[in-house]
C-alpha cells in the first residue's frame, strides 16, 4: 500500500500521517511507502514503513506529473489556500485550489491504475442561504471564493469518478478544532485560538458574537474519519462522491464555558472580544447546522464532548507556556 498526502506539512495532514504510522495498515494492507508532499518539504515522521518527504507545488503541473507518476494506491488532497487568505488573494486561492485539484485529477486521468483519491473539502461550500440544516444533498451555494473552489473541486472529483479516471471521496470537513500551534490564515482560526492560547497562557482575541455557532469536529475524530473514508468501498457512494464529515454544533459561549469548566476561570481572562466584521461575516455565512446521513450510515465518528477536545488537545498538543 503506497499513500501520498499533498498537503502533507500542514496541521491535518501530519496528523494524519501520525495516525497511519500507528496503524501500519490501510484498506487491509501494509503501508509500503507514505509519502509527504507540501509547498516546502515536510519534516519526517517516524514509521516502520518507508516515509518520504517532498516538495511539490500544486499548481505546478508538471511536477503533479511527476509526482503521480508513480503509482500511488491512496492520495490524499489536504492542500489549500485556507478561508480568509483565499478570500485576501483571489488569485492564490484559484492557484492552489482549483487548478491545483485539477492538476492532480488530470495527473490521475492519464494513469492505467485508478488510484483512490480522498479530497478535503470543507462546509464552507455551503451557505446559510439555502433552508437550514444542511443536507448531504442540499445545493452547494458557497458565499467565499475559497467555498466556491472547494465545491468546483467536488464536482471535478464526481465527474473524474464516474469516468472511471480515480476513485474519489470528497468530505466536507467541520472546522476543525482544537488546532495546535500558531493561528492560521483561516477564517475559522480563532475558533481553536480562544482555547489554545489561554490554556498555554497566552492572550486570545474572539472577533465574533459569543452566540456565534460553530460546526466543528476534533483533530482525533477528523483524522479517523479520513482513515475510514479511504477505506469504504467507492462503488457503494454511487453517482454522489461527496458528503459531510460529523460535527457537533456548539457556540462560542458554550466552548468558552467548556473551557472554565476544564481549566479554570482564570484563563477566560486571557481571551479579550472585540468584533472583526470580515471575519464576522465569512464564518456567518458558513452553516452550523448539519444533517450527516451518509457519513452516518457509513458508520463514521462524531465529537459529542467539547470538553473532552480540549483535554485530548492538552494531553497531546499543548505548548509549554512562554517563561
Ligand atoms: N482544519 C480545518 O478546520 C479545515 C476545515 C475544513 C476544510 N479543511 C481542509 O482540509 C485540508 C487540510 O487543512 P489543514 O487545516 O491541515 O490546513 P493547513 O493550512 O494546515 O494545511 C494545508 C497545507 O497545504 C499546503 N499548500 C498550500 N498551497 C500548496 C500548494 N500550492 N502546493 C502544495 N501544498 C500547498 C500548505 O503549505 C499546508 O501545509 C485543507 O484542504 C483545508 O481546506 C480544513
Amino acid at each position: 500500500m503506497r499513500i501520498l498526502i499533498i498537503g502533507g506539512g500542514g496541521f491535518v495532514g501530519r496528523k494524519l500521517a501520525s495516525r497511519l504510522a500507528e496503524r501500519g495498515t490501510l484498506r487491509g494492507t501494509d503501508i509500503t511507502h507514505l509519502a509527504l508532499a507540501d509547498i516546502a518539504a515536510p519534516s519526517a515522521i517516524d514509521a516502520a514503513f518507508a516515509v518520504t518527504a517532498h516538495t511539490l507545488d500544486i499548481a505546478d503541473r508538471g511536477a503533479v506529473d511527476a509526482m503521480i507518476s508513480e503509482d500511488w494506491d491512496v492520495i490524499y488532497h489536504l492542500a489549500a489556500v485556507v478561508s480568509a487568505e483565499a478570500e485576501a488573494d483571489f488569485v492564490a486561492g484559484m492557484r492552489t485550489n482549483f487548478f491545483g485539484t485539477f492538476n492532480l485529477l488530470e495527473a490521475c486521468r492519464d494513469r492505467v491504475e485508478t488510484p483512490v483519491i480522498v479530497y478535503a473539502s470543507s462546509v464552507a461550500s455551503y451557505s446559510t442561504d439555502v433552508p437550514q440544516p444542511i443536507r448531504d444533498w442540499t445545493a452547494t451555494t458557497p458565499q467565499t471564493s475559497y467555498g466556491t473552489q472547494k465545491a468546483i473541486g467536488e464536482l471535478l472529483l464526481n465527474d473524474y469518478s464516474r469516468r472511471g479516471f480515480i476513485d474519489g471521496r470528497g468530505v466536507r470537513l467541520p472546522t476543525v478544532v482544537v488546532r495546535p500551534g500558531k493561528p492560521n490564515a483561516a477564517a475559522s482560526s480563532f475558533f481553536s485560538s480562544i482555547i489554545r492560547e489561554p490554556l498555554q497562557g497566552d492572550p486570545a482575541m474572539c472577533p465574533v458574537s459569543t452566540d456565534q455557532e460553530v460546526w466543528l469536529a476534533s483533530p482525533r475524530v477528523t483524522v479517523e474519519n479520513l482513515v475510514k473514508v479511504a477505506e469504504i468501498d467507492g462503488a457503494a457512494l454511487g453517482g454522489i462522491r461527496n458528503f459531510s464529515l460529523p460535527g457537533m454544533t456548539i457556540t462560542v459561549a458554550a466552548m468558552l464555558a467548556a473551557l472554565e469548566k476544564v481549566a479554570g476561570e482564570n484563563v477566560l481572562g486571557l481571551v479579550d472580544h472585540e468584533r472583526d466584521p470580515t471575519i464576522e461575516k465569512i464564518v456567518q455565512g458558513w452553516s452550523s447546522r448539519l444533517e450527516t446521513d451518509v457519513a452516518d450510515t457509513l458508520g463514521l465518528d462524531r465529537d459529542e464532548d467539547f470538553e473532552r477536545i480540549i483535554r485530548d488537545f492538552m494531553a497531546t498538543d499543548m505548548e509549554p507556556a512562554d517563561p
